[in-house]
């Protein structure tokens, strides 16, 4: 059986990305609802619907878990697609608990889409782990639009990151926290602007090993005579078109790139 991978654009690929690496003898499925991205700036009944859609597909593809690689979809929806089927889904939240685990004292930058910041689950993330009010949030939603557009750095993207960024003494921060799938992509031009002092914090490799904890508590991770494989999918349709297959390969070369950033 496969593994799911959702996500409401290319974000998603950068959990893929690092699964791909520790579990090599699975066979993934990539949903990217390229039809319906950005989910960010839409209404919570219109992601809700989205995802309930993107659920009926997946669960026809022969799947044993579903990893939900986007904070929007999992701030709106997880719960209920969790009370509708019996199959592990793993969510993503932004990793702002990882953050203040490392440096409790200094502040740290949440950045994500505008329905995760103002959600009630990022209202109750906050109220559990920021006993010391150290967490601040920022919506960066052009840096979707970026993404999908295969604009990963340069003049447009800097000058968006440079004044979005200008109202915070970033010297007072030890951690900017990717909250969006799809901020990994621009690392680099963060890092232009960013101290060295403030680390990069995403929820890949927790979201990956929570996914691993469920498949082995049910014994169904892969054995190793199988061989990995990734079919990709764009709202529901299989991508075998060569140009949208070489902007998938676009993505997963800038994830090479920014991996250890
Ligand atoms: N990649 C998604 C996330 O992690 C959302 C991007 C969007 O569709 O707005 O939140």
């Amino acid at each position: 059986m496969k593994i799911a991978f959702f996500d409401s654009g290319l974000g998603g690929l950068s959990v893929l990305h690092h699964a791909r690496r520790v579990l090599p003898h699975e066979q993934f499925v990539f949903y990217a609802d390229e039809t319906h991205v950005p989910y960010g700036t839409k209404t919570r009944a219109e992601v809700e619907s989205f995802v309930a859609e993107a659920f009926e597909f997946l669960l026809k593809q022969d799947v044993k878990a579903i990893v939900v690689a986007c904070n929007t979809a999992t701030s709106v929806a997880v719960p209920a697609m969790r009370a509708r089927y019996d199959l592990p889904i793993i969510g993503m939240e932004p990793a702002a608990k990882k953050a203040l685990a490392l440096d409790p004292v200094h502040r740290v930058l949440v950045t994500a889409t505008p329905i995760t910041v103002a959600g009630e689950k990022m209202e109750h993330l906050i109220e559990r782990v920021d006993h010391e009010h150290l967490v601040d949030r920022l919506a960066l939603p052009e840096l979707v639009t970026f993404a999908e557009n295969m604009v990963f750095d340069g003049p447009e993207v800097e000058a968006y990151l440079r004044k979005a960024l200008a109202p915070y003494q970033l010297e007072d921060y030890s951690a900017l926290v990717l909250g969006c799938t799809h901020f990994n992509y621009f690392k680099p031009a963060f890092r232009r602007i960013l101290p060295e002092s403030v680390r990069f914090i995403d929820g890949n490799e927790g979201t990956v090993a929570q996914l691993i904890r469920k498949l082995k508590e049910r014994g169904e991770l892969a054995g190793e005579e199988q061989e990995q494989t990734v079919e990709y999918f764009y709202s529901g349709e299989r991508v075998t078109e060569e140009k949208e297959l070489e902007r998938i390969e676009m993505c997963n070369r800038q994830l090479d790139k920014v991996y250890e950033l």
